[in-house]
C-alpha cells in the first residue's frame, strides 16, 4: 500500500497529497505536477508511468527540450483538488515566483524523476481548499524533504495556514517546519530541525520555546521523513526518520504551547508548501511528497508510511557508471603526474582535488561522487550534480569552482555548464566552461578553476595547463 492507502485504512484519510515523484495512492493514474516553458509559455501536465507508479520525466525533459521550464502547480492526488499553485504576496513576501522543473534530478523506485527545489522567494500555496482542518479540528502531515538543502531564514513550511497570506496570529498555522532556524534559543545540535510552525514560532516542544534536548536535528542527511500531527486542542507531536532507512523518532509528543492562542488551535484551512503563513520566503529547502490527513493518524500508520517511502529507494543509484553520459555516476581524477590519485570533491562548500581511496571515509567518497546531468544551459554540454547533496551542482562563481543549490537563473545555468572535448594533454577529457569557453576546468593548488592558458591569475599559469585541464572520467568512489 501507499502513503494514503494506509492512512485510509487506519481512518484518517489523506486530505492533501502532494508529490513530484510518485503516486501517493496505488489507485492514482492522474497529473503530478503541471510545468511552464520559457520559450511560449505553454503549460503541460506531467503524469504516471503506471497507476500507482513514478512520474513520467522524460514527459518533462522532451516538452522543456531546448528551454527551460518551471512549476507552476502541484496536483492534489486526493478526491479534494486541493491542488498548489504558485503562492501569491503576503504580508512579509512579494508575489513568488515557480520553482525551476529541472533543478532537482534524483533517482526514486529506479525511475529517474524531478523534486522540487524551493529558492528564496520560491512557494506554493491553496488559500481555497476542501475537508482541510480548521478552527481545532485534528490533523497529521508528512513530507519528504533533504536535510542537505537548508537554510536559517523563515520559513521552509509544508501545511495549514492562514488563507489570507497574513500573520492572522497564535495558532492560525499548523505546518511542519524543516531548517536550521532557531526561533526560540536554545535549540540543540546544529539542526536541521524539525518543528511545528504555529504561527508566530518554529516549535519543539510546549514550552512556548524550541528548547527541547531530544531534538537534536537531522544532520546533513539526503533524504529526511518530516512529521507532524496535532489534535488541535490540547496536543501535538513530532517525528523525524532517514527517508532511506530506518524508522520514526519522535522528538515531542504533548501539550500544545502554553502561550495563549495555542489551545485550542485556529487553523484556517489553507496550505502553504515552501513559505511562512505570511509569505515569509527567505527560506531555501527540498520537497519530493507529502500528505495531510483528517484526524491524527496512529503510530503504526505512520510507522508503515515510513516503511513504504524507505522501500521505493530515494536517491538510488542511477544504474549507470563511469562515462560521460547523462544519468551516469562518475568521479573526475586529475591526471597530472602529481596528482593521480587525487579527485574533484566538495568540502566546506567549495570543490577541491584531494586524495580519495578504497578506506576513504563514506562521506568523502560520497563528496566526490558526482551524477552527469545533461547541460543547464545546453543540452550537449553537462552539468554534475553531487551524489550527496541533491540538488546541488558544480558551478563556477568568480573562476572558483563551488557545489551550490540550483537556483534557475540563467546565471547559474551558465556557470553550472560544461562542454567536453579530447584531454588537452592528448589523455582524458577537458572540459570548457560555457560562458567562459576559452576557460577550463583545471586544478591549481589543490582547488578547482576555470582558468585559461596563461592570464592574470596564479590559476591561469600556463605551466602544467594541458595536465591539469586534462581530467580522467572514472566509476564512481560512492557505492
Ligand atoms: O511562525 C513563524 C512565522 O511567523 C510564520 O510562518 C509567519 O507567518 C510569521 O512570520
Ligand atoms: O566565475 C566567473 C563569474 O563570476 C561567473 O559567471 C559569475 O557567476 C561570477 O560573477
Amino acid at each position: 500500500s501507499l502513503p494514503c492507502d494506509i492512512y485510509a485504512t487506519a481512518g484518517t484519510p489523506c486530505v492533501a497529497a502532494h508529490s513530484l515523484v510518485r503516486a501517493l495512492y496505488s489507485s492514482y493514474n492522474g497529473s503530478l505536477y503541471q510545468v511552464q516553458r520559457a520559450s511560449d509559455s505553454a503549460t503541460a501536465n506531467i503524469g504516471l508511468l503506471a497507476a500507482g507508479g513514478y512520474a513520467n520525466a522524460a514527459a518533462q525533459d522532451s516538452f522543456c527540450s531546448g528551454t527551460t521550464c518551471i512549476i507552476t502547480k502541484i496536483y492534489d492526488q486526493s478526491a479534494r483538488h486541493n491542488d498548489l499553485t504558485i503562492e501569491g504576496a503576503g504580508g512579509a513576501g512579494v508575489a513568488d515566483v515557480g520553482a525551476p522543473a529541472d533543478a532537482l534530478p534524483v533517482t526514486v523506485g529506479g525511475h529517474q524523476v524531478y523534486g522540487l527545489e524551493i529558492s528564496a522567494g520560491m512557494g506554493y500555496r491553496d488559500n481555497s481548499t476542501s475537508g482541510v482542518a480548521t478552527n481545532g479540528a485534528a490533523e497529521g502531515m508528512y513530507m519528504v524533504t533533504s536535510g542537505t538543502h537548508v537554510n536559517g531564514s523563515c520559513c521552509f513550511d509544508y501545511g495549514n495556514a492562514e488563507t489570507n497570506n497574513q500573520d492572522t496570529g497564535n495558532g492560525h498555522m499548523d505546518a511542519i517546519n524543516f531548517g536550521t532556524e532557531c526561533w526560540f534559543a536554545p535549540c540543540y545540535g546544529s539542526g536541521p530541525w524539525v518543528q511545528a510552525d504555529l504561527e508566530n514560532g518554529l516549535f519543539q516542544s510546549d514550552s512556548g520555546y524550541s528548547k527541547n534536548t531530544a531534538n537534536t536535528g537531522t544532520g546533513a542527511i539526503p533524504f529526511v521523513t518530516a512529521l507532524l500531527k496535532n489534535n488541535g486542542q490540547d496536543h501535538f507531536a513530532l517525528k523525524y526518520g532517514n527517508a532511506q532507512s530506518g524508522s520514526l523518532t519522535t522528538t515531542y509528543s504533548g501539550g500544545e504551547p502554553t502561550t495563549s492562542g495555542y489551545s485550542p488551535m485556529h487553523q484556517e484551512g489553507a496550505i502553504v508548501l515552501g513559505t511562512g503563513g505570511d509569505n515569509s520566503n527567505g527560506s531555501i529547502g527540498s520537497f519530493f511528497e507529502g500528505v495531510m490527513t483528517a484526524g491524527i493518524p496512529t503510530d503504526a500508520a505512520d510507522n508503515s508510511v515510513q516503511a513504504n517511502i524507505v522501500s521505493v529507494g530515494y536517491g538510488g543509484s542511477t544504474g549507470t557508471t563511469g562515462t560521460l553520459a547523462a544519468g551516469s555516476e562518475i568521479s573526475l581524477r586529475a591526471t597530472t603526474s602529481c596528482c593521480t590519485a587525487d579527485y574533484i570533491r566538495h568540502q566546506n562548500n567549495a570543490a577541491v582535488l584531494s586524495a580519495i581511496t578504497s578506506s576513504s571515509a563514506t562521506v568523502d567518497k560520497g563528496d566526490a561522487t558526482w551524477i552527469v546531468r545533461k547541460g543547464l544551459a545546453d543540452s550537449s554540454c553537462y552539468s554534475f550534480e553531487s551524489r550527496n547533496y541533491p540538488g546541488d551542482f558544480l558551478r563556477h562563481y568568480n573562476y572558483q569552482l563551488y557545489r551550490q543549490p540550483m537556483v534557475g537563473t540563467t546565471q547559474f545555468r551558465q556557470d553550472a555548464t560544461f562542454c567536453a572535448s579530447t584531454g588537452k594533454s592528448g589523455t582524458g577529457t577537458s572540459f570548457a566552461s560555457y560562458n567562459y569557453p576559452t576557460r577550463y576546468l583545471r586544478h591549481y593548488n589543490y582547488n578547482v578553476y576555470i582558468a585559461s592558458d596563461g592570464g592574470s591569475n596564479a590559476f591561469d599559469s600556463a605551466t602544467s595547463w594541458t595536465d591539469d585541464v586534462s581530467w580522467a572520467v572514472t566509476a564512481p568512489w560512492a557505492p
